[in-house]
């Protein structure tokens, strides 16, 4: 007899984008793959972190998060968009997004529900539908603005479908939803009774007067929604693994009970510092938003003289490229050519996609690095030529 591991296991690899960053480590490469700041957290955050460790909130938290940690991110959510929350039934506070988001669909799933799924997508979300046994059913984006058809999103819902997968402002393509495709997805949801997972992790990085909309303003669709957020990207504090899901109460009450069983809850004494974080005056976000523009702009003319492609984002911090000119008869080659000899580290396109050959031409380059990293950057691309 010999031990194996689960069947659903086997039906997803690692993730490629954690494993490049290893591989950036591996060859000394400027890693402009996985989305993490290399610059520092905001000084209060980390002296409210210092602090609570200090006065002892060092053991579990309330399983769905410190009260008033709740109320900080309801409060959040009512004043910039209007919508009630109700932080005793309506919030629950998770290790990151990333588990809100594992736990949604599992609380909301059952094997066979499908689920519809932007492609190109986040990577998580295809182990996470096959972890809740669900059926992706998959909408294209279409560079260069990254739109969907909107009758292909009317024929991927169906009688099965139970959710969809929104993220706006997206990763990897740094598309923002606009209103009226929202409101097509909503028309979408009420009609077919789905409810609308939405990640909005990149709510406050957004570029050229793009608008920020949760679906969950929409009419009717707060009752039928789940939003998902957390701290990691608006303020640089990726390690800390604190994210939130707000839904209505009964399926509040579902993710609840998952989010307990997987981890009991986010570290306590973070959780204290993210009271701190969402009490940071709009000024913080007006300057997030300018540093990440400065940033944005920075990658795009490094691209443009290297020789890519790139497809300026609305949001977010990443840069999809095409990497066509260069002559690769595939991403994973061209990436591994840039890591090994160029020294700089990407995500390959292929891992955004159901089908790997559909993301072969393009890659993925994260910008939310320091002004000397992306000088460097620029230094090692420069040596890119196309291949003879
Ligand atoms: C779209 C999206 N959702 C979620 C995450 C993970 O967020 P967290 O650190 O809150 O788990 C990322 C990280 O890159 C992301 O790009």
């Amino acid at each position: 007899m010999s031990v194996r591991a689960s069947a659903k296991a086997a039906r997803f690899t690692e993730s490629v984008i954690r494993e490049m960053t290893r591989l950036a480590h591996q060859h000394g490469a400027v890693n402009l793959s996985q989305g993490f700041p290399d610059f520092a957290a905001p000084e209060e955050l980390k002296v409210a972190a210092q602090k609570a460790v200090a006065a002892d909130v060092n053991q579990y938290a309330i399983t769905w998060g410190a009260k008033r940690l709740r109320e900080a991110i309801a409060r959040t959510f009512t004043e910039r968009y209007g919508v009630a929350v109700d932080p005793e039934r309506e919030v629950t506070v998770t290790c990151g997004s990333t588990e809100a988001m594992i736990a949604a669909l599992l609380a909301i799933l059952d094997p066979g529900d499908e689920v519809v799924i932007f492609e190109p997508f986040y990577e998580n979300y295809g182990p996470d539908t096959i972890l809740s046994g669900a059926v992706p059913k998959l909408v294209r984006l279409r560079p260069p603005g990254w739109t969907f058809d909107p009758d292909e999103l009317r024929r991927a819902f169906g009688p099965k479908t139970r959710a969809i997968i929104v993220n706006t402002p997206n990763n990897p393509t740094g598309r923002v939803f606009r209103e009226d495709e929202l409101r097509l997805i909503a028309e979408l949801c009420h009609e077919h009774d789905a409810v609308a997972v939405t990640d909005e992790i990149y709510e406050h990085i957004l570029y050229g007067g793009a608008r920020h909309i949760p679906i969950a303003a929409l009419p009717g669709m707060a009752e039928r929604t789940v939003t998902i957020n957390g701290m990691s990207k608006t303020y640089s504090v990726t390690g800390w693994r604190v994210g939130w899901a707000i839904a209505p109460p009964v399926l509040s009450a579902a993710v609840r009970k998952v989010h307990d069983f997987l981890t009991v809850g986010a570290a306590a004494p973070l959780q204290e510092a993210g009271v701190t974080a969402l009490s940071l005056p709009q000024a913080y976000y007006d300057e997030l938003a300018r540093a990440y523009t400065r940033r944005r702009e920075r990658l795009l003319g490094i691209l443009e003289r290297a020789g890519f492609r790139a497809f300026p984002p609305e949001g977010a911090y990443y840069v999809m490229a095409d990497i066509t000119a260069f002559g690769w008869d595939d991403d994973v080659s061209f990436v591994r050519h840039l890591v090994q000899e160029i020294g700089v580290a990407v995500v390959p396109g292929s891992s955004f996609f159901e089908n790997p050959a559909d993301g072969r031409h393009l890659v993925r380059f994260a910008f939310c690095k320091k002004d000397e990293t992306l000088d460097e950057a620029e230094r090692r691309l420069a040596r890119l030529r196309p291949r003879r």
